[in-house]
Formats: structure tokens, sequence, C-alpha cells
């Protein structure tokens, strides 16, 4: 393996493959799965599950359910919020020794400045959820308005010198949200969140779970945003959405990603990441490709 693999910003990454916000809980049981080598050998970096500034319960259950070939969740961002993260969840992360991205998320511009204060010189990254409500706009999603994007991010970046990348939804205005992005001097993006989406649980009553679609049913669609967005804006594309094995990491780097987010693969079989890592290394020799 090389010394590092790819500069993000000032990021450093081992391997191109990190494991994506909120598919792994809070890390307690990544070292039950995977022993330390194959944490460091395969993990380039840990995205935490979305934080915000007050802890939040999230929404009752059922919360998941399976569709053919993915999985719709309406987790409703629980987290114990800022502080507690900061004394009980990230110490423990942190030991890991691989680069630690938090995922943030917030009601207004202020909400996400303050959790940026809150992490300065605490972890190597953040990632900026914009898939939620801004209720001094009246509820509108950040990921709707582009130009609200936009001083969101500078606003941030005003604070916050450290990597810093925005995830995307991949519904709304994804290209002009992209090109703020880049404006506001994002060091990269993250394609993407989930697709909105809604299936009918066979209870009795039968009862409408609405949430976000993940998967295999997304890869197609975010392989082709990545595509897209690869030719059309100039910042680093971190790919993610239905990645399961190595060939589907493989081809979200042939499409214009410098890296990739595993998301359900880690619920399915929390050991993936490790096999991801190999098959797509075996690949890439198959191939003739590096990176
Ligand atoms: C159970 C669950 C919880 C998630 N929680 C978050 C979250 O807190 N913040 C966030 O930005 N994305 C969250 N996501 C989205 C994932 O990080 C990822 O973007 C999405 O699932 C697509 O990747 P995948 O198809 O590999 O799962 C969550 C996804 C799942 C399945």
């Amino acid at each position: 393996m090389k010394e590092f693999f790819l500069n993000l910003g000032n990021l450093k990454l081992n391997t191109p493959l990190m494991l994506s916000s909120g598919t792994w809980g809070w890390g307690e049981n990544l070292s039950k799965f995977l022993s330390l080598a194959e944490i460091k050998y395969s993990i380039g970096a840990l995205v935490t599950k979305g934080v915000s500034l007050e802890p939040k319960e999230g929404n009752p259950p059922p919360r998941i359910a399976e569709t053919p070939c993915g999985l719709i969740n309406s987790i409703g961002l629980e987290n114990p919020g800022i502080k507690e993260f900061k004394a009980k969840y990230l110490p423990p992360i942190k030991l890991y020794e691989i680069p630690v991205i938090v995922n943030l998320f917030g009601e207004k511009i202020e909400d996400f400045v303050g959790l940026a204060e809150e992490l300065k010189e605490e972890v190597s990254g953040i990632e900026l959820n914009i898939s939620c409500p801004n209720v001094e706009k009246g509820g509108i999603l950040f990921s709707d308005n582009p130009k609200l994007v936009k001083d969101l991010v500078r606003e941030v970046r005003k604070i916050w010198n450290s990597f810093l990348a925005v995830k995307l939804s991949p519904v709304g205005p994804v290209f002009e949200v992209a090109k703020s992005c880049e404006r506001a001097e994002s060091d990269a993006l993250v394609v993407a969140n989930t697709y909105p989406a809604l299936t009918v649980l066979s209870f009795k009553p039968l009862k409408i779970l609405k949430g976000g679609l993940s998967g295999p049913a997304i890869k197609p669609l975010t392989l082709r945003l990545v595509w897209e967005l690869s030719q059309r804006v100039g910042l680093p594309i971190i790919g993610c959405g239905g990645i399961i094995t190595g060939k589907d990491a493989l081809e979200y780097l042939i499409c214009g990603a410098k890296a990739v987010q595993i998301g359900t693969a880690n619920l399915i079989n929390p050991k993936s990441v490790a096999e991801i890592m190999e098959e797509l290394e075996k690949l890439l020799k198959t191939y003739g490709l590096s990176y």
C-alpha cells in the first residue's frame, strides 16, 4: 500500500474508501468486526453520524424498511448533540488514528457555524449535510436553494480552515448547488445523500413509511450524477450510493470520483469495507489502473 493515496484539501487519505454517515453507529462495534490492521488498511476516513447543536430524539419506529435492492430509512437524525458527542463518542473514534470527518446538520446557518466552532482543532474535517430544512426560510431544504448553500459554506469557511465537504442531496437544483459550493470554497462534494422515497409496510393496518432510499437501487442514479458533476464542477467528488462491491467502487472512480463512501453495505455486512478494498485492489491490477 502507498504512503498515502490522496490529498483532498488538507486531508490525507490512505485509501479511497470512507465509511459514510449514519451507517456504522458511533463506532462502538467497528473493532468487533474488523481487526485494527483491517481498519487501517481499508478505511481512508470515518464520517460520523450527523450531529446537531442540541440532542435530537429522532423519529418513532418503524425507522427502517427493506425494499427491492434498497433500504428506506427514517431515523430522523437522532443524535446526542455536539457536547455529548465530543465528550463521549468522539474520543474512542479518534483512537483508530484515521481521519475523522464529522457530519453536521442544523436548522439555520448559525447552527452550522456553532458546530464548526465546537470542532476546531478536534477533527480532520467536517461534512455539511444540506438535506435538512432551514427554519428561517420557511422550512425549505438548504439543498433546494443554491444561494442559501453558498451563504452557508461561506459563513462556515470563515471560521473553518481544515477539510470541508458538502454532502449534496441527489434531488433539487443539484448542479447549481454544486457550483455554489465551488464558489464558496468547499474542498469537496459528497455525491450524494439518500433519495426521497416511500414504502407501504405490511402491518395491520398497512402503514406508510417515508424516508431516504439507499443501497444498490440508487447506484446507477448517483453514478450518473457523479459523472455529470465531474464534467461540470472543479471540486473533487466523493461518490456515495449503493457501493457493495469492489467493482461498484471502481465504477465510481472511473466515473470521476476521487474517493467513495460505503453506507448501506456496512449494515448488510460490517466487514464489507475490508472486502471492498481487497477486491478494488485486485481489479485495479487486472485493469492496469492505479490510484
Ligand atoms: C440508517 C442510515 C442512517 C443515515 N444517517 C445519515 C446521517 O446522519 N447524515 C447523513 O448525511 N447521511 C446519512 N445517511 C446517508 C448515508 O450516509 C449515505 O449517504 C446513503 O445511505 C447512500 O449511500 P449507500 O447507498 O451506500 O447507503 C444515512 C443512511 C442510512 C442507511
